[in-house]
């Protein structure tokens, strides 16, 4: 079979990695992947959000089955295009992407169907927000509507930067149209923990829970960045919270999207915060996370590509979805000065031994070279009985992979294990 994978980030390099387990996967494209991927995946230098041109290239090519990873092309209706030309496809249509989409559509979805999440209103007048915000109980979250690099959420400490917040996003347009709208929500409390589930519009198969380090540096101090590491299990993820939020928030969620004609196939990602209330949806993706994907696709047993073959033919409940009762943990490598300015073109240096737990998402190939071309430049991941084990192998295989500048935390996991220390 003929796999293609939309996108280019260290997620698309787990996904790329795992496909290959399929004994039928005779090649995978990387659209347009990166030059850390070569000797996974054949790169083809299209855009993720070239839209006609990856529908040309699927064509031409007689794609069999293509996964589209990251939001904008699901967004835009990447999904939609190819399957009006024939090519099965895993991942949502643009009509069910939405739900990451737009804020208000997901705030107000889960109004409706009475799905716990933050409370919150809607504004799509500069002035009225900044009217409120005058009053509003303070700290509070502002959110851009639409999608914004994972940059469109504000949490507003006192008066003055909830204004700055509504003024760069509404008056300044600092997310494009993006900002048209906005959500002013409850700020909330309690651990965060991400569900990446497959589902299929009816059945949900939640993967094992996985917890993000956003944060740029040790100790969740720095800005927010697109993910600075990752573990798996979550273990604030008791087996009685993830049974409540089956029947709270899993199964209400794919119910709703179908009641409203917007069946959801494809990865539906959860962002759940539990609080002393219970667990409430801090946020929806319609794709798989990054870096989630790189713990918790390594502690899949069952065939990736089965799965998700299943899950757009509509049989996910036919197939086995099995995940090892181990833990994982991936610690993400950066370019100095990440998430803001950094410089592109350094030599990296990996040792043939770690290569396979290696996820590359910011590098390309020039003169046969890999060099470093993006803040998150990759991730390494460790699966290991414990959780201990796979923070220590983590660790150990980042010491045998080198560039000028590289940083990275050195706590990712530490919160996981305290969590755990405190249970016993
Ligand atoms: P999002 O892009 O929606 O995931 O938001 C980014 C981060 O902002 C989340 O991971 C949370 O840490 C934080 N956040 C979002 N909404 C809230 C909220 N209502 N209360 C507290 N923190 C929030
Ligand atoms: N790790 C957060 C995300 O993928 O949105």
């Amino acid at each position: 079979m003929k796999i293609m994978v939309v996108g280019g980030g260290g997620r698309e390099h787990a996904i790329i990695k795992k496909l290959k387990e399929n004994k039928r996967v005779s090649e995978i494209f990387a659209l347009p992947g990166n030059g850390g991927m070569a000797s996974d995946a054949t790169l083809v230098p299209i855009g993720a959000k070239e839209i006609d041109k990856i529908r040309d290239f699927a064509l031409k090519e007689k794609i069999d089955y293509a996964v589209v990873a990251p939001d904008d092309p699901l967004v835009l209706g990447c999904v939609d295009a190819l399957e009006a030309v024939g090519v099965k496809c895993f991942g949502p249509r643009a009509c069910a992407a939405i739900i990451e989409g737009s804020k208000v559509f997901s705030k107000n979805l889960m109004k409706k169907y009475s799905i716990p999440t933050a409370s919150y209103e809607v504004f799509d007048n500069a002035d009225e927000a900044l009217r409120y915000i005058e009053s509003c109980p303070i700290p509070t979250v502002i959110k851009a509507d639409g999608l914004a690099l994972g940059k469109g959420v504000i949490i507003a400490t006192d008066r003055d930067m909830a204004r700055e917040a509504v003024n760069s996003i509404m008056n300044d347009k600092k997310f494009g149209e993006s900002g048209n709208k906005i959500v002013v929500e409850e700020f909330l409390t309690g651990p965060e923990v991400s569900v990446l589930a497959f589902t299929d519009g009816t059945t949900v198969v939640p993967m094992v829970s996985s917890m993000d380090h956003k944060r740029a540096y040790d100790n969740d101090e720095g800005l927010n960045t697109g993910g600075m590491g990752t573990v798996a299990p979550n273990p604030y993820y008791t087996e009685a919270i993830s049974k409540e939020c089956m029947q709270t928030i899993f199964l209400p969620t794919i119910r709703a999207m179908k009641n409203e004609g917007r069946e959801f196939r494809g990865c539906l990602y959860f962002g759940l915060m539990l609080t002393a209330k219970g667990p409430r949806v801090i946020e929806y993706n319609c794709r798989f996370g990054d870096p989630e994907t790189q713990v918790v696709l390594p502690l899949l047993q069952s065939d990736l590509l089965d799965i998700m073959m299943a899950t757009t033919d509509g049989k996910l409940a036919e197939c086995e979805v099995k995940f090892a009762n181990e833990a994982a943990c991936c610690v993400i490598m950066a370019s100095s000065g990440y998430p803001e300015a950094y410089k592109k073109g350094y030599e990296i240096k990996i040792d043939d031994k770690v290569l396979d737990s290696v996820y590359v998402a910011g590098a390309a190939l020039e003169c046969g070279k890999l060099v470093t071309s993006g803040g998150r430049v990759l991730g390494v991941s460790a699966t290991a009985p414990t959780l201990a084990e796979a923070i220590k192998s983590a660790y150990s295989k980042v010491e045998k992979i080198s560039f000028e500048g590289a940083f990275y935390r050195k706590d990712i996991g530490k919160k996981a294990m305290m969590a755990m220390e405190d249970e016993i």
